[in-house]
């Protein structure tokens, strides 16, 4: 594991969802209303376009590009279904948002 700070905790709210740069790659954090935050790989598994540019309603994410919809819970694809986000361990540490995005 190599975590690495990537915002500060306050940078993050519940119901929302945060585009973050790491270096080269884009992350999203998304907190879903009454969970936790998580955060996944922002290219989406259908064609890859980022999204860090979706539109998340607290519960639900949606891609910009074809309206695929995602369960912003757990990142699994809601419509159509059968796919994945991919999830990065995350943590909160001295009042800093870390992400492992090693392989
Ligand atoms: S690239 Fe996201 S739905 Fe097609």
């Amino acid at each position: 594991m190599a975590f690495q700070d990537v915002c500060k905790q306050s940078y993050i709210a519940e119901g929302e969802l945060v585009p973050i740069k790491v270096g080269k790659q884009e992350i999203v954090i998304m907190w879903a209303d009454g969970g936790e935050p998580k955060a996944y790989e922002a290219r989406c598994p259908h064609e890859g376009v980022s999204l860090g540019q979706g539109d998340f309603n607290g519960r639900l994410l949606y891609c910009i590009a074809h309206g695929w919809v995602f369960d912003g819970r757990n990142g699994r694809s809601l419509q159509p279904a059968g796919w994945q986000m991919k999830e990065y361990p995350l943590r909160i540490h001295n009042g800093m948002v870390q992400v492992d995005l090693s392989p």
